[in-house]
Parts: structure tokens; sequence; C-alpha cells
């Protein structure tokens, strides 16, 4: 099956991108990350992309564009000037304009640091930690104009440990994610889906 070609959009760390890198490395993955982009010069996302050796490693500053709008049209020209088919979204900071979610339509996906529909938002982990809960998650998902709201394509559980804190809870998060994102990435290119409602199904191999 031939790589089917990504465009990867972080504003952090990078671990999820360097987990996505590590199974196309290892053949677990049938994809090519063409693009990684970053809104932040200081990206650790960017450097591990540079390492691997993906074609464009590219840093675009929002300060530089009159508005979000502007801002994601440039990058949306360069996820296209790349060819990308997929838009994978890892610890990317930055909410996506109603018109780029739009043009990418259906092939955005991003991962959250919960089980969506509990604790959107950016402090997904400390949120889950401060209610209470004794299970977490990780949530890979479409991205639609409603933050983290789109159609659900995997998940798994966590469990909070009572001597947990952010740190050590996230930290296993992130061990969740690492498995769970390259795995439903790989099932979206092999496997394929459509979404009916809010349903996603999964048309099998
Ligand atoms: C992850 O926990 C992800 O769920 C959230 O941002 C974090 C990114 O981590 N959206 P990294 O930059 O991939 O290490």
């Amino acid at each position: 099956m031939p790589a089917s070609p990504i465009a990867v959009m972080a504003s952090g760390k990078g671990s999820n991108l360097g987990a996505i890198l590590a199974a196309i490395e290892a053949g677990a993955c049938p994809a090519e990350v063409r693009l990684a982009l970053s809104d932040r010069a200081d990206a650790g996302a960017l450097e591990i992309a540079r390492k691997a050796g993906v074609a464009e490693v590219v840093h675009l500053n929002p300060r530089d564009y009159e508005s979000r709008e502007r801002f994601d049209m440039a990058c949306a020209e360069r996820i296209e000037q790349a060819g990308c088919e997929w838009i994978v979204l890892a610890g990317y900071m930055r909410i996506l304009s109603e018109a780029f979610v739009r043009r990418f339509a259906g092939r955005i996906i991003n991962i959250h640091p919960a089980l969506l529909p509990a604790f959107p938002g950016a402090h997904a982990v400390r949120d889950a930690l401060e209610y209470g809960v004794t299970i977490t998650g990780v949530t890979v998902h479409l991205v639609n104009e409603v933050l983290d709201g789109g159609p659900i394509l995997a998940q798994a559980a966590v469990p909070v440990r009572e001597d947990d804190t952010e740190a050590t809870l996230h930290a296993r998060i992130h061990e969740a994610e690492h498995r769970l994102y390259p795995e439903t990435l790989a099932r979206m290119i092999r496997e394929g889906f459509v979404v009916e409602g809010r349903r996603v199904r999964w048309k099998g191999r």
C-alpha cells in the first residue's frame, strides 16, 4: 500500500509526532510525514522532525499575520502545496478557524488527553484529576468547528492512581497516546471510515 502523505501540526514537545515517525519507520503505519508545521519556533516537534528527515519542517509565526484566518490560510497553503491527505494535530495549541476546518473537512484529526466528551479544553489532565475521576484516558477524534467536539475515532482508558500528580498522570496518558495515535492513523489509512451522525463506522479491510 502506498504511503499516505500527512502533515503534522504541533506546538510543543512533539512526543506524539515522534511516536508516529517511529511507527512509520517500523513499518506499522503506512504514512509519510511530508510536512511538520509549528506556530512556535522553539517547539521540540520541529527538532524531532528535522532529525527524522521530514521533507518540509516549517515554522510560521502567527504575529506575522493580521488575523487568525490569514495565519491559518498560510498554513493551509503549505499543506496543500505539500500534497498532504491528512492533517494530524499533535499538541497543536491554536484553535483552528472555521474556514480552515471547512477546507479540510473530515481530514483533520486530533488527540486529546481525556475521554471526551469529559474534560475538553487545554487543561484536560488537571481538570480530570481535580474532578476526582478514577478513570481518564485518551481520545483521537475528527476535528470539526466545535472545540474537542468532532466524531470519535478511538479511545483508550488510563486509570488514575490515588497518589497521581498532574505530571505522573500526564506521563501515563502520553504512553497511551503514543500507542493509540499511530495505531488509529494506520487504521484510518488502511481501512477507511464513514461518519454517520456522530458515529464513526470503520469500513473493514
Ligand atoms: C498531548 O498530551 C496531547 O494529547 C495534547 O497535547 C499533548 C502534546 O504532547 N493535545 P506532545 O507535544 O506530542 O509531546
